[in-house]
């Protein structure tokens, strides 16, 4: 298990529906992808779907509700054990593994189509790794197969840059691109964007980030006096509370195609 998963255990299983101001537990915040995993499995009607860093299974769960075919199966691969005790839905099937080593061989037989989708999870893949984890996932897939994904993106580089400086300063390797760059990246790796969009971001409260991340007060004081400066014209991404501040981590939804 990598360290970035691993420093965030504490927060994992039953705690996870209250971390990160209840985002990944919240129907409505989960809405629009929820609606464009839908469309596509439609169209495609895959036998599998698997959801790469699907943690508890919420995404799935919110298919059921929309009716996913009974047929499909629903795999949750995940690196925290944590997370997938939480999955108690006999028609999810929670799978230990992760996104840069998953083997398509270990979750079906050669004859089924697979569809995968992934919410918040390149993050973890760093600088470095975000390159090679979408060419690993596409080498799973066969061409003409979907990879449907949420993905934390900016629309400029400026709002790129500050929150990845804000996860350095906090001494975590995560890294997010701007849209631009993410989609280069996805094209590079093989994957056709035919649609994307961006859906809310998640609110990253200074207090919460303090207990994820064992940020000391003294440390997370003088982030928010940096941010102050740097992110003065950016009410989009930064506002101070009385008790700390919010920095808005975002998002993009994208629709993907593995093509040759
Ligand atoms: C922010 S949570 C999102 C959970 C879920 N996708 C959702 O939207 O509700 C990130 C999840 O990705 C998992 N994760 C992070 N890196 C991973 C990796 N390399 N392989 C598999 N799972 C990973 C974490 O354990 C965690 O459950």
């Amino acid at each position: 298990m990598s360290y970035e998963i691993k420093r965030e255990t504490h927060v994992h299983g039953k705690l996870w529906s209250r971390a990160a101001a209840g985002y990944f537990s919240d129907k409505r915040m989960a809405k629009d992808y929820v609606t464009a995993i839908m469309r596509v499995a439609r169209g495609c009607k895959p036998s599998t779907i698997v959801d790469l860093g699907g943690g508890t299974g919420f995404i799935f769960e919110q298919l059921i509700e929309a009716g996913i075919p009974e047929n499909v199966r629903l795999v949750v691969l995940d690196e925290s054990e944590a997370q997938l005790a939480v999955c108690k839905n006999p028609r999810i099937t929670p799978m230990k593994g992760a996104f840069q080593s998953f083997r398509r061989a270990d979750i079906m037989d050669g004859t089924g189509s697979m569809m995968l989708i992934c919410r918040s999870v390149l993050q973890y893949a760093g600088i470095f790794g975000q390159k090679p984890w979408l060419s690993h996932a596409r080498s799973q897939m066969k061409t003409g197969e979907w990879f449907v994904h949420q993905s934390g993106c900016s629309e400029d580089v400026e709002g790129a840059l500050e929150l990845d400086v804000l996860f350095e300063l906090m001494g975590v390797d995560k890294w997010v691109p701007h849209k631009e760059a993410l989609v280069r990246l996805l094209v590079q790796a093989g994957l056709e964007i035919t649609d994307d969009f961006p859906v809310p971001p998640v609110e990253m409260i200074s207090e919460e980030l303090a207990v994820r991340y064992g940020v000391s007060p003294e440390a997370l004081g003088q982030i928010e006096a940096d941010l102050r400066q740097t992110c003065s014209n950016r009410p989009d991404l930064f506002k101070i509370t009385p008790a700390g501040f919010i920095f808005n981590f975002p998002y993009r939804v994208f629709l993907c195609k593995a093509v040759e």
